[in-house]
């Protein structure tokens, strides 16, 4: 079966095989944030605050090698549907950024550079042994010469902050934690001004954006307000329901 793009949808199942539906060269923009090898510590509890959630399933491998198989794997099915001028914008840990480079260059994608996300309200190092995890990086790699349109210049530092995505943006889970109280529902919601911001540059209206790790569906959420088409895809049943709901709820405003 072939997909059609020219719509907003999230489809539930593993990218892997949803891929291959996909035609190529039909991509002008893929923004992602894959399983990155780093939510496995263990979840810090507190008293008097949310519990802070460090270990995330999705985010689990056994080994680097195990994570980096599965890293080629998805950008080897991801890059031959990107177009011949396409972007390309993976979130990814600091620790692994070469390693991912690497894999896109043996892609023959070319290198544009790297993104800082500034989360401006970090969660606190209890033990202070050490600094705060108030970053995330973000590599933009390119086919050809992609749309790029150039913001202000104060708008195009390669730095972008924001603070880590709360409520009401933030979607709660249904159902009451131990404490009495709702939990979020994804670890790992973006917040929608920074998705917003890389799809404003990297495409225009009508553009077709693929995102095969869709979480909370927050780049489809930000095409929609933007007039662009897109492509969601999301393994877990629970986080594909409610990025649908968010999806339906969400009105198209202008660009
Ligand atoms: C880091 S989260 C993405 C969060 C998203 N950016 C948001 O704003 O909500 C990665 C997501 O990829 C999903 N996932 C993991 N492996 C997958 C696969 N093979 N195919 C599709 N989705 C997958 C996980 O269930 C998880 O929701």
């Amino acid at each position: 079966m072939t997909l059609i793009l020219e719509s907003n949808q999230i489809l539930l199942g593993n990218c892997l095989s949803l891929l291959d539906e996909i035609p190529p060269n039909s991509v002008d923009l893929v923004i992602t944030d894959p399983p990155f090898y780093v939510m496995n510590k263990s979840n810090l509890k507190f008293k008097n605050r949310a519990d802070i959630i460090q270990n995330a399933k999705f985010d689990h491998f056994e080994t680097f090698e195990e994570f980096m198989n599965f890293t080629s794997s998805w950008l080897e099915a991801v890059i031959p549907k990107m177009k011949d001028n396409s972007s390309l914008y993976v979130f990814f840990g600091a620790q692994y950024i070469s390693d991912l480079l690497r894999a896109c260059e043996r892609l023959n994608m070319k290198y544009k550079g790297i993104l800082i996300w500034h989360k401006t309200n970090p969660v606190p190092k209890i033990r202070k042994s050490g600094y705060l995890s108030s970053t995330e990086l973000i590599l933009f790699m390119v086919k050809g010469k992609p749309t790029f349109n150039f913001l202000g210049q104060n708008e195009m530092h390669n730095m972008i902050e924001t603070p880590i995505c709360q409520r009401p943006e933030r979607l709660i889970g249904n159902s009451l934690n131990k404490k009495g109280k709702y939990p979020t529902l994804h670890p790992t919601q973006k917040p929608l001004k920074l998705i917003e911001k890389l799809v404003r540059i990297s495409s225009n209206q009508n553009d077709v954006v693929l995102d095969p790790f869709a979480g909370t569906g927050t780049v489809n959420i930000a095409c929609k307000n933007l007039s662009r088409y897109c492509t969601g895809m999301e393994l877990n049943p629970k986080y594909h329901q409610a990025a649908q709901d968010r999806l339906n709820r969400t009105k198209i405003n202008a660009d």
